[in-house]
């Protein structure tokens, strides 16, 4: 058998990769950047399959901390704004191909019954997530971070009230699709700079948007938030963060999915809440896998549909990406919590 010199290329690629970026990084790009439609049965099985225990120590130690750090300096001279077009401003249509069709939520769904669809999961989600945020009528009411404005949608529907809803976003397509959709306010601003006024909301929450907030500028924000809050406001933020090291090499391999985004540690957001003047009345945990492997299932049954909406690469790397993270959250490097902020002790 001969190798095509695309092939060759690919296999040069991911050697050079291992020695720039890492085994697991290599292994994901190679996947990626395949010519043709992954076979989805080889990719998940590869990817969450668990490897020898040289790999597995190979895969967290390599490359080294001092690499690491610089790799990602490099990464965070980029914009927020810029990452996120890279991941979001696919194409609308192509993400309702597989995200639930009611609320186009792009975030961990509670799955509790083995017959529960992606939409079943969602709308609970979306319930439980009601039920922290308490949203009110006449209450002015903003979402870090709205995506499809699916939990915007869910709140105008519960308290029959629109006019303090407001959402944030730095993806084009989805602030167009939130206007165009549903005719919220929604503003194309980075929530991290955003200027607040003190005092202008009662609830702020953040559904699947920490993630994107790099560790040095959680305290900041969450510093900003507590201002922006009245007096008795509480801040509701779903999101996942990591177990162990504050810089692990899964962070290198996540920006070729979210360039210029790290994940913070678990006891640092806990820090950081507290020294912004939060107390934390609520703090749940969720299982991320479900969901990555609905997702997965339904890009696979629209995968024609899916290749003439964003081509192969696209298709590709979101094939690759939900068996990577699946097994990012089977191996319990980070957990998906649900924590309730409040600003009056
Ligand atoms: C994983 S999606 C979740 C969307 C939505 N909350 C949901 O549950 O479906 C993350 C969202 O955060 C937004 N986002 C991330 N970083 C942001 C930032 N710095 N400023 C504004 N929006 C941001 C993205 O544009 C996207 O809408």
């Amino acid at each position: 058998m001969t190798l095509g010199s695309h092939e060759l290329w690919r296999r040069a690629r991911a050697v050079a990769d291992v020695a720039r970026y890492g085994l697991s990084y290599a292994m994901v790009r190679y996947f990626v950047s395949a010519p043709v439609p992954l076979d989805p049965d080889h990719v998940w099985g590869f990817l969450t399959r668990p490897g020898p225990a040289w790999q597995d120590a190979f895969i967290q130690g390599y490359p080294f901390r001092f690499q690491r750090r610089w790799l990602l300096a490099r990464r965070f001279s980029r914009s927020h704004a810029d990452g996120i077009e890279e991941h979001y401003d696919v194409s609308n249509a192509f993400y309702r191909l597989f995200l639930d069709r009611d609320l186009m939520l792009y975030s961990c769904a509670d799955f509790d019954r083995p017959d529960d669809t992606i939409e079943t999961a969602q709308v609970r989600k979306a319930d439980y997530l009601l039920n922290l945020i308490q949203p009110r009528a006449g209450e002015r009411i903003l979402d870090l971070g709205c995506g499809w404005g699916g939990m915007m949608h869910h709140i105008h529907a519960h308290t029959g009230d629109r006019a303090g809803l407001r959402g944030m976003t730095l993806s084009r397509e989805q602030a167009r699709y939130v206007s165009e959709k549903f005719g919220y306010d929604v503003v194309l601003e980075d929530f991290i700079t955003a200027a607040f006024e003190p005092a202008s909301y009662d609830k702020i929450y953040g559904i699947g948007s920490m993630e994107h907030v790099r560790p040095n500028e959680v305290l900041p924000l969450l510093r900003r938030l507590h201002q922006a809050l009245a007096p008795t406001g509480r801040l509701v933020l779903h999101f996942f963060s990591l177990n162990g090291d504050d810089l692990p090499t899964s962070t290198i391999t996540g920006q070729i999915f979210f360039p210029g985004s790290a994940l913070s540690r678990y006891e640092d957001f806990l820090q950081a809440a507290g020294d912004a003047g939060f107390t934390i009345t609520h703090d749940s945990t969720h299982d991320y896998r479900p969901t990555l492997r609905a997702w997965f299932d339904r890009l696979v049954q629209n995968r024609d549909e899916a290749i003439a909406l964003v081509g192969v690469q696209t298709y590709n790397r979101y094939l690759t990406f939900f068996p990577a993270s699946w097994t990012f959250f089977d191996q319990k490097q980070a957990t998906l919590h649900r924590f309730v902020l409040e600003k009056a002790r």
